[in-house]
């Protein structure tokens, strides 16, 4: 089956009025000509009016960083999917490694928060990814294994069809260490046998696993060739229109 690439932005704390102003008209210039490929942003809480206003209608969805797990209530600082769904998001990453490391997010949290995501019609981007330790050990399968099965052991089968999985090794991630195309296949390839023991092999073949870390316009090329890379997850070169078009427009070609 053929899945259809996904390119997202994750801004990360970066921006401003001013500067995403600009970026969207640059964006909007290049990437509606784009056919065969998704592209999204994802961007800090504040900026999601500004975008829903800009982006609506267009070629280029858009979306948010976290979300709580929370439908509602006193948690002071937290924004429920259904304020994210109120402002057009499509998308929300949820588990990324820097939430899991600088805030102590927990497997059975970010399970949570897909749910919460999903229960207001969101599609969560799940990030999942060994960190360097973790790898030397030779346990990377292990545990990108353990975060998959913690969404499944809440959610069921049926929830995965319908996400997005980002594979992002931590050591790849704002580093320049752009994962190499064979040590990413093999663990998209793993990710996708995994998925088919645990939902079988239709509802494995939908979902779309995003690579990220480190992707820009020099990398993307290459990572593209590979057939289970559907797309990339871009945090420093989303930021610079020039780039990240560079980046849709592989993930269009290798189509
Ligand atoms: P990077 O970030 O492209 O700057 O490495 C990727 C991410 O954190 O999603």
């Amino acid at each position: 089956m053929a899945r259809t690439r996904l390119v997202a932005g994750n801004w990360k704390m970066h921006g401003s009025r001013e500067s995403n102003r600009a970026l969207l008209d640059r964006l909007l210039q290049e990437i509606p000509g784009m056919k065969g490929v998704e592209c999204a942003v994802c961007v800090p809480f504040p900026y999601l009016g500004q975008v829903a206003e800009r982006l609506a209608g267009t070629a280029i969805a858009w979306g948010a960083q976290n979300v709580s797990e929370h439908a509602q209530g006193a948690y002071t600082g937290e924004v429920s999917a259904a304020m994210l769904a109120e402002f057009g998001c499509r998308y929300v990453i949820v588990g990324h490694s820097e939430r899991r490391q600088l805030y102590g997010e927990s497997d059975a949290q970010v399970a949570a928060k897909f749910a919460a995501a999903q229960g207001a019609g969101l599609v969560p981007i799940l990030c999942v990814g060994e960190t360097l330790a973790e790898r030397d050990a030779g346990c990377t399968e292990q545990v990108v294994d353990r975060q998959l099965q913690q969404v499944l052991n809440l959610k069921g089968k049926d929830s995965v069809s319908k996400a997005v999985v980002a594979y992002e090794p931590v050591w790849a991630i704002g580093t320049g260490k752009t994962a190499t195309s064979d040590q990413a296949q093999e663990v998209h390839a793993h990710l996708r046998e995994t998925l088919t023991a645990l939902v079988g092999r239709e509802a494995a073949e939908q979902v779309r696993i995003q690579y990220g870390g480190s992707v820009n316009a020099e990398t993307a090329p290459r990572l593209f060739a590979e057939p289970e890379l559907d797309g990339a997850l871009v945090g420093g070169a989303s930021l610079e229109a020039a780039s990240f078009f560079r980046i849709v427009a592989a993930a269009a070609a290798a189509v």
